[in-house]
């Protein structure tokens, strides 16, 4: 039976990240969902994030997964701790799902000398204070400051990402987050579709900062859990193949993923309302 690791995304940001996932580890097969649909999550309620990802989560174990990797930041914050401890137990003890906040906590402390991190993240990441509160339990000693960027996924599903009103918003959150912490060396981007404003965001960032995204980080963490899983490793199928899905239209996708991607991606269309009926 075909076994695939499943990857979510609120919409094409997790594509980011499963793009170094597979450059890392190719040999397994993989399936991902975008939610494009009811995205962004970024400014939804805890309750509702959370009962999106868990149906998303779902729908991916009845596809066979037993390992499913929550690739946007929203959804990790929001929805991830309750899944792992309160539904995982009951729906499905043998399987797992992990996110992207806890292997960037992990280490993004490392890469600061000052002891100053900036994140820049949705809505939704910045107010459920999850980073400031993993990457305490990390490095105590660490300064985190947050700066919510309410429209930087707007920009890039819009294709705005390398346009002077891109300039502006990129500018505006940078200083603000800078105006918080004046001492910050290093700055992660926290939500799945900021890589796509890299550009722009180095080109405002003072130079001497780090500017480090999740997708490698995300990537290097998994091929160690599946070292140290070796229940988990051993059901994944690995035959290479890449699936995608969306729970909207899919040419729309298909046309925006491969900025995301790099590749060109043809989707096929997931009805959660009829999966529902
Ligand atoms: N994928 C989301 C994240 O990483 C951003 C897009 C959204 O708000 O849905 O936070």
């Amino acid at each position: 039976m075909q076994n695939p690791i499943g990857v979510f995304d609120s919409g094409y940001g997790g594509l980011t990240v499963l793009k170094e996932i597979i450059r890392k580890l190719p040999k397994y097969d993989y399936i991902y969902l975008g939610d494009n649909a009811r995205s962004p999550y970024g400014n939804r309620s805890f309750e509702t994030v959370y009962n999106y990802t868990l149906e998303c989560v779902n729908w991916f174990f009845e596809q066979g997964c037993s390992l499913v990797i929550l690739a946007c930041n929203t959804a990790s914050a929001k929805a991830l701790r309750t899944i792992q401890e309160k539904d995982l137990p009951v729906i499905a003890p043998g399987k797992r799902v992990l996110g992207v906040i806890r292997p960037t906590t992990e280490i993004i402390g490392k890469f600061s000398e000052t002891g100053s991190v900036g994140i820049l993240a949705t809505n939704g990441t910045v107010a459920s204070n999850s980073y400031p509160v993993e990457i305490a339990k990390f490095f105590p000693d660490h300064k985190v400051y947050q700066e919510a960027c309410p429209m930087w996924v707007p920009l890039v599903e819009n294709n705005e990402h390398d346009t002077h009103g891109a300039d502006f918003f990129v500018k505006k959150n940078l200083h603000s987050l800078f105006a918080k912490g004046s001492k910050i060396d290093v700055v992660l981007l926290a939500c799945t579709h900021y890589p796509l404003l890299r550009k722009k965001i180095e080109e405002h960032l003072p130079v001497a900062v780090k500017l480090l995204s999740q997708g490698e980080i995300v990537a290097n963490s998994l091929v160690d859990y599946l070292k140290r899983h070796s229940e988990i490793e051993a059901l994944c199928s690995k035959n290479r193949s890449r699936v995608f899905y969306t729970t909207d239209a899919t040419e729309d996708f298909d046309n925006h993923a491969t900025g995301f991607f790099g590749e060109v991606v043809q989707s096929q269309h997931l009805d959660l309302d009829a999966r529902k009926a």
